[in-house]
């Protein structure tokens, strides 16, 4: 008999690696992973190139009209990218001028109702994987394994640095450091599905533990949810 299909949640602070360990479940389990962040970011992508003031609440209803994101599986690098209106922005939204305006678009009702509707949709047949600050809380509530990631401050501003770093050699670690805190500041403290942990969310603190150790841990927790699903 065909193994029962779960969902699985993963939220935490910014620069925690939740994408890495939801790609790597993803993969083993044969589940589909979703970047739930990547939304919010193309979101803001579109905001910032057509000047739309996310202010005024009807300009936003309006520009969240003309704004369709998709994600498609990439053979070549094995992870769904996500295009907005037909254009691959995978890259382009990791930038630091969308990260910085990012917290800001995530924290309004419209765009949260907008993106959390498409979430909903794409959990329906389960097998999912999908990270972000509200996906156990609010995005599926019912999800059967619920993981909360968190590290030291000081570890995820060296880990988001050195990504950026690869590809900006003129960012400052200072830059990354305030960034980070006012992403976590807004996306903690905004009215509309703050970042928080669920009540049955389990905590997987990666300060001091490896990716190989902290994959293997959560392997464990999903199947063993697996196995009891009737
Ligand atoms: O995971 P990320 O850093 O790519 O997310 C970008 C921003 O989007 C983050 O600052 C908060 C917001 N976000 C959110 O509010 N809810 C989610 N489910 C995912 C991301």
């Amino acid at each position: 008999m065909a193994k029962k299909k779960i969902i699985i949640t993963i939220d935490g602070w910014s620069s925690c690696g939740k994408s890495t360990l939801a790609r790597q479940l993803a993969k083993q389990l044969g589940y589909v992973y979703v970047d739930s962040g990547a939304m919010y970011r193309a979101i803001t992508l579109y905001f910032l190139r057509n000047h739309v003031d996310w202010t005024d609440p009807v300009k936003v209803r309006e520009a969240l009209q003309e704004i369709n994101l998709e994600f498609i599986f990439n053979e070549a690098s094995q992870v769904s990218e996500i295009y907005l209106n037909d254009e691959n922005v995978e890259y382009v939204i990791r930038d630091l001028v969308v990260a910085e305006k990012v917290s800001e678009v995530a924290a309004i009702r419209e765009v949260r109702s907008f993106a959390v509707a498409q979430q909903q949709r794409m959990g329906t047949r389960k097998g999912i994987v999908m990270d972000g600050r509200d996906i156990g809380t609010v995005v599926f509530p019912h999800a059967e394994l619920k993981i909360f990631m968190t590290a030291d401050n000081a570890v995820r501003v060296e880990r988001r640095f050195k990504e950026l770093y690869a590809k900006n050699p003129n960012i400052t670690i200072e830059e990354v450091k305030n960034n980070l805190e006012m992403r976590d500041y807004i996306d903690s403290n905004r009215e509309v599905s703050p970042l928080r942990k669920a009540d049955d969310a389990r905590v997987l603190d990666n300060t001091n533990i490896s990716r190989d150790e902290q994959f293997a841990l959560a392997l464990q927790w999903a199947e063993e949810m697996i196995h009891h699903q009737k």
